[in-house]
């Protein structure tokens, strides 16, 4: 056996006897794959250093406002990754909750304009809500959010009301829910801490794929964190946080004359909730 080997033995027998099995499991999984990191790459001192001082950067840059944590997660795509994890077969595919979220949005009525005139292009996005097998869930509920023309959330822009373009509607006997909302636009994530040094040094960009929050929840099923990407958006396939699933990407298509005359565009987006387990 290695040197390498013999060490990474003795580090997780030191472990071992971790009365939580969860915790036993998940420290044992956590030193095997840092050891294999360091033993792959040869990983040096000043390189060992440097990965210190970088995560202490981001968690110095952590308060009530700003989690530079979970960007860092978001940008490895370990956000996307435990999202995969966690899908519920069958169920709508899950994607990032992100930063913007709020809770205790507005109740609407069926239809109702979640934002302004001046944040985008008037869009109605329509459909159901229903279990695995296709059946209905009445009184589901959908909590939407996004960002106005600008890019922005309410919460970053003094200008908006508050709970701009958020919104929480609840599904009709059918299943069916509508609400009116604008057509999302793309924006980029912040860049002005560590994260963002780790994405000019890699060469990537800091944009999102346009899209609009949904947490679909009904009592008895999994709820759903998901978003709805826009078909058209040109960063779908470079997204910065990994969050695009081909299943969630809809049209936008142009109202018609069947359309309701106060909207440009209407997607269609239904829903799947697993049973509770
Ligand atoms: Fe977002």
């Amino acid at each position: 056996m290695t040197d390498d080997r013999k060490l990474t033995e003795e580090v997780l027998r030191a472990y071992a006897a971790a009365p939580d099995p969860r915790l036993r499991e998940l420290t044992a999984a956590l030193i095997r794959h840092l050891h294999a990191f360091a033993a792959e790459t040869r990983l040096t001192h000043r390189e060992w250093m440097a990965g210190l001082e970088f995560l202490t950067a981001v968690g110095q840059l952590c308060d009530d406002q700003r989690q530079e944590f979970v960007l860092l997660s978001d940008v490895l795509g370990l956000s996307a990754q435990v999202d995969n994890a966690n899908a519920a077969a069958g169920a709508t595919e899950p994607t990032v909750l992100g930063p913007f979220y709020r809770p205790g949005a507005p109740h609407r009525a069926p239809g109702e304009h979640v934002g302004r005139p001046e944040d985008g292009d008037a869009t109605l996005i329509k459909g159901r809500v229903t279990d695995t097998s296709g059946q209905p869930i009445a009184g589901a509920t959908l909590d939407v959010w996004q960002c106005s023309a600008n890019g922005l959330y309410d919460t970053q822009d003094p200008d908006q009301p508050p709970f701009n373009l958020r919104g929480i509607f609840t599904t009709a006997a059918d299943g069916g829910y509508v609400f009116r909302t604008v057509r999302p636009v793309s924006y980029p994530i912040p860049v002005d801490g560590p994260v963002g040094d780790l994405l000019r040094a890699a060469g990537r960009h800091n944009w999102r794929a346009s899209h609009v929050h949904a947490i679909v929840a009904a009592a008895g099923y999994e709820p759903v964190t998901t978003h709805i990407f826009d078909a058209e958006n040109e960063y779908l396939r470079s997204d910065a946080v990994f969050g695009v699933r081909d299943s969630l990407v809809r049209a936008f298509r142009p109202a018609g004359p069947d359309d309701p005359a106060d909207v440009r565009f209407v997607v269609d987006a239904d829903f799947a909730l697993a049973p509770a387990g």
